[in-house]
């Protein structure tokens, strides 16, 4: 299984892991670092909605507080039948860590779409 394999499978996998009863929707995310680590994410939300963290974000906090900050692919899956893309909010986040990241969206049935960071964030603030 190539690398791509397994991140979009391990994303897809870390939906079972979501909390959240208030959405419904459930999101899983793999991030591959510079020097070939994995760090997961899912998402994670609360009674006061505002207090949700997405699955991608949880994925860079996980690998920051691991010391890692350097990541070359991100993939993301969600529980909606469709392509998941990143939120706002989150490609900004991916982009202060790596602006070169590859992102890689899945579908539920494991199809995936492939897109540079640079395309979702154009002009991105720094
Ligand atoms: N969500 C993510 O985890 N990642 C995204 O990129 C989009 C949205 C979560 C947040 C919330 O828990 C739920 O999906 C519905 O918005």
């Amino acid at each position: 299984m190539g690398r791509h394999d397994e991140l979009i499978a391990l994303a897809l996998a870390m939906r079972d892991k979501a909390y959240a009863p208030y959405s419904r929707f459930s999101v899983g995310a793999a991030l591959l670092s510079g020097d070939g680590r994995i760090f997961t994410g899912c998402n994670v939300e609360n009674a006061s909605y505002g207090a949700a963290i997405c699955a991608e974000r949880a994925a860079v906090c996980a690998a920051v507080a691991a010391g890692c900050r350097s990541f070359t692919h991100l993939a993301v899956a969600s529980s909606g039948e469709d392509y998941c893309l990143p939120c706002g909010i989150c490609r900004q986040v991916l982009y202060e860590f790596s602006p070169g990241l590859t992102v890689l969206c899945a579908r539920p049935d494991g199809d995936y779409k492939v897109y540079a960071l640079k395309d979702l964030l154009p002009e991105a603030f720094q």
